[in-house]
């Protein structure tokens, strides 16, 4: 059991790595990684940087929902309650205040 574990990790981080080279939902890695801090559940900071902030100006907030309560930010180790403050904590006007309003009924959580 374990070892299936271990395998189904290293293939999230795979597929993570592969996203990766272009971002996700049109936020590139490193508005992704400049978000990080702020969004982590060890020791997070207060408030996002700005350099997170103009990452996220032109997400795509439908398709992050998709990631909410993915394995993905689990293994990253992000708080996906704090993440969805984000557009928030950045003031980005049209940003969903949550994840309901953009989710139509899609199986694949
Ligand atoms: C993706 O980001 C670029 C700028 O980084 C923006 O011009 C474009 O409109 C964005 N696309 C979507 C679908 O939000
Ligand atoms: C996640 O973030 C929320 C809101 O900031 C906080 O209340 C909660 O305690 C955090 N959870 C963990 C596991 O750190």
């Amino acid at each position: 059991m374990e070892k299936l574990r271990i395998v189904f990790v290293a293939m999230v981080a795979f597929v993570l790595v592969l996203e990766g080279v272009h971002g996700i939902c049109n936020v590139s890695n490193d508005g992704l990684m400049e978000c990080k801090p702020c969004i982590q559940n060890d020791n997070p900071t207060d408030a996002p940087t700005k350099a997170c902030c103009a990452a996220l100006e032109s997400a795509d907030f439908k398709c992050l929902c998709k990631y909410k309560d993915s394995y993905v930010l689990k293994t990253m180790d992000i708080n996906s309650t704090r993440a969805m403050e984000l557009p928030q904590l950045c003031s980005i006007p049209n940003a969903p205040v949550s994840c309901k309003s953009v989710k139509r009924g899609t199986p694949s959580n």
